[in-house]
């Protein structure tokens, strides 16, 4: 699959742009500041409706204006499909496929996968419980279509939950009707404990397969699930703890305190893996994203690598971009030659300056 065109309208400091892309290599370079990395992320928004930076929507409104556009126009064989998103200061954003407006965020997941690669993914291993939580997610959403369902009903119940908890501290008697969310938090919690469990098995097989690769079989990679709490012990838990949730106004197990956790040979990454090691771990993490995408779907995502080729080593380069030979790929960049220099193909090359595409 691959972008075809994009249309933005006032988005961040993109006043006005029609771009045809190419199904192969495409080049974004220019100095800092100019708009490569907004260009990137409103064709990650068209997958996904969500920014990669930001959860404020209206943040992607260029300052001046008061509303903004993205259109997408993506090839999948013979399928075309348009995506249209509206973001406004004063509402929620609408988005529509193929002029067709969509009620929920869950429809759009699929008409685009990406995968994003940007340098601080090369620390997904080093970086907080959160950011490998965004992870699994992202790439979850994509390829599974009940699983976004499950994931914003799970959080819309935590939340209630949270708030239920921060009533009792005042009033004891609502503690009765605090089981009331505990089944559904269960429920909806459990679906995903499962789900997950099987996507870490599948992105293991296929790192694991990468990352020997990489590292000329000198290491091994095992990534596992740490779930917060398994689904036997989930009811239980949550009955151990009620007093400590209440007193801390806060819900303290379930698939929202998941981890997961990269071995190399044998040996926790994250605590005793050397910096060069978490990141060509994070490399072959990613590279498993889009094989999975490929498995999964049967289609080949966008990658979109927003200024990641100079953070890596010249074998590590050159390991990527034998990977990516059949997606298209959006790379931006500051300087062009370093990259071209690895490239043994025909690219698009665009410079952004100051919002502008030329
Ligand atoms: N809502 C907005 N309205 C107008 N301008 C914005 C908005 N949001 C961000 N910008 C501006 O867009 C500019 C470009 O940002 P971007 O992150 O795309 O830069 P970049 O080209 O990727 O630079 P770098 O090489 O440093 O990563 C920034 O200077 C920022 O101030
Ligand atoms: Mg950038």
């Amino acid at each position: 699959m691959y972008v075809k065109k994009i249309y933005l309208k006032n988005y961040r400091n993109i006043e006005n742009l029609e771009l045809e892309l190419k199904n192969g290599v495409n080049i974004f370079y220019g100095k800092n500041a100019q708009g490569k990395t907004n260009l990137l992320e409103s064709i990650y928004i068209g997958a996904t409706g969500r920014s990669h930076r930001t959860h404020k929507d209206k943040e992607l409104i260029n300052f001046n204006k008061n509303e903004a556009h993205i259109r997408l126009e993506v090839q999948k064989d013979a399928i075309f499909d348009k995506i249209d998103i509206h973001l406004k200061t004063d509402s929620k954003k609408g988005i529509a496929i193929n002029n067709i407006h969509i009620k929920k965020l869950g429809e759009l997941f699929g008409y685009l996968n990406v995968v994003i690669f940007s340098p601080e993914d090369l620390n997904l291993i080093k970086q907080g419980p959160q950011e490998r939580r965004k992870f699994i997610d992202m790439e979850l959403c994509q390829i599974n279509s009940i699983y976004y369902y499950n994931l914003s009903q799970y959080y819309k119940v935590l939340k209630q939950r949270n708030s239920l908890l921060k009533k009792i501290a005042t009033n004891q008697s609502l503690k009765d009707t605090l089981f009331v969310w505990d089944n559904q938090l269960i429920d909806f919690g459990s679906k995903i404990i499962s789900i997950r469990e099987d996507f870490i098995k599948k992105i293991n097989k296929i790192s694991k397969k990468i990352h020997s690769d990489i590292t000329e079989n000198k290491e091994d990679l095992e990534i596992k699930y740490k779930p917060s709490v398994l689904i036997e012990e989930f009811k239980e838990k949550l009955e151990k703890n009620i007093d400590k949730d209440i007193l801390y106004k806060t819900t303290s197990y379930g698939p929202h305190k998941d981890d997961m956790l990269f071995f190399i040979n044998n040996i926790n990454a994250r605590d005793f893996g050397s910096q060069g090691q978490q990141r060509t771990a994070s490399l072959s993490t990613k590279l498993a994203e889009i094989q999975l995408i490929e498995e999964e779907r049967a289609v080949l995502p966008v990658l979109l690598l927003d200024d990641v080729l100079s953070e890596l080593d010249k074998d590590r380069q050159k390991f990527l971009i034998k990977n990516i030979k059949k997606l298209q790929v959006i790379i931006t960049c500051t300087g062009v030659e370093d990259v071209l220099k690895n490239l043994d193909e025909e690219c698009n090359i665009f410079n952004v300056s100051d919002g502008k595409v030329t």
